[in-house]
């Protein structure tokens, strides 16, 4: 037997834990070979290949990123895309594919399964938006990351009085920042799922003023919107090849409009990309080493058109189609639950 594995969309820690897991069951296990494609869909289209041994996996283990690259192409938008998909795995007398990534990746995957064209999905986002798992590997990675930047500018923010906002990932779904905004005690979570009042902003951040605590701390995820509906999410006009707006800039423009209305020093700090880099939890490379492994059995057992998720403790089988159906996003209930600790 022979196997494709490809990592799409944004990287994220653990997908060297995945392909390391894969290769490793594949060659001692199934006795299968597997090849590598580079940079996501666009490796099968253009065939960007390698073949994966247990000694080109070697050391990968606790290592950020992923040694197959990334990007985020989308075989539909490709002229030919999926015949030319068809064809690489063809030439590589290749059985199927298993394809590591978010809702894009394994949108795609879910159409080429049902173009014929086999393949395995395994859930990966540090916004761990994805349904039909409970969740993704990355997200526990992002969280520490986010975390522990909040503790730092905790300390900083009490020092000076100022009021620190933090934008972190998710442009619409709010984990991120709800579950380090309340790990890392903020006083302002924003989240997209929820949008905001700007008044209500500014009156949490004077009502602590008023209570003698001259600093504040507010999350706000990417996304994150003001309820007039008007544009204070800074669009950059520009989309990648899902569609998907570049977002930022809400961060900043909190910062101006929190100053502007309270008249407290106010100062915003971007994590970006710092959340997705870097080695990954070991929450997060067990979860990842788990997929890993339930892909490449269920490859091997030609069970295609499945991903592999984690429900509870266990690590079950889906049908591509019920994790791409919706975003997994943080219900209302939610989040108004942690309404008492605000300001
Ligand atoms: O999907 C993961 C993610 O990190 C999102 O949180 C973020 O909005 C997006 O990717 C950023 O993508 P890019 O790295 O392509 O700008």
């Amino acid at each position: 037997m022979r196997f494709g594995v490809l990592t799409g969309g944004g990287d994220c820690p653990g997908l060297n834990a995945v392909i390391r897991a894969v290769v490793r069951k594949a060659i001692e296990v199934h006795k299968a070979d597997v090849i590598g494609f580079r940079d996501g869909w666009r490796g099968p289209i253009e065939d960007l290949s390698e073949q994966l041994t247990g000694e080109s996996t070697r050391g990968i283990l606790p290592r950020g990123g992923t040694i197959l690259g990334s990007s985020r192409t989308n075989v539909y938008k490709r002229e030919n895309g999926p015949e030319l998909v068809r064809a690489t795995l063809a030439r590589h007398n290749i059985d199927g594919l298993i394809a590591i990534g978010g809702e894009d990746t394994l949108g795609a995957a879910h159409r080429l399964q049902q173009d014929g064209i086999n393949v395995v999905g395994v859930p990966k986002t540090i916004d761990n938006d994805l349904g039909a798992t409970d969740q993704t590997f990355g997200f526990d990675t992002a969280l520490h990351v986010a975390t522990e930047a909040i503790d730092r500018l905790h300390t900083t923010a009490e020092s000076h009085n100022r009021i620190l906002v933090i934008e972190v990932m998710g442009r619409s779904a709010g984990w991120i920042a709800l579950h380090s905004g309340i790990a890392g005690g903020a006083d302002v979570i924003l989240i997209p799922e929820v949008p905001f009042d700007i008044d209500e902003v500014c009156r949490l951040i004077k009502r602590r003023h008023a209570r003698g605590r001259y600093f504040s701390i507010v999350v706000a995820a990417e996304g994150a919107t003001p309820r007039e509906g008007t544009t204070m999410t800074i669009n950059t006009g520009e989309t990648d090849e899902f569609g998907h707006p570049r977002l930022g800039g809400i961060g900043q423009r909190l910062e101006r409009e929190i100053e502007s209305r309270t008249g407290y020093e106010t100062r915003a700090t971007v994590l970006g990309h710092v959340q997705r880099g870097g080695t990954p939890t070991a929450f997060d490379r067990v979860l990842a080493t788990r997929l890993g492994l339930a892909a490449i059995d269920a490859a091997a057992a030609g069970q295609w058109g499945m991903m592999t998720a984690l429900h509870a403790t266990r690590i079950e089988l889906v049908p591509l189609s019920e994790a791409v159906k919706e975003v997994r996003r943080v219900p209302v209930e939610e989040y108004q639950r942690y309404g008492v600790l605000f300001g």
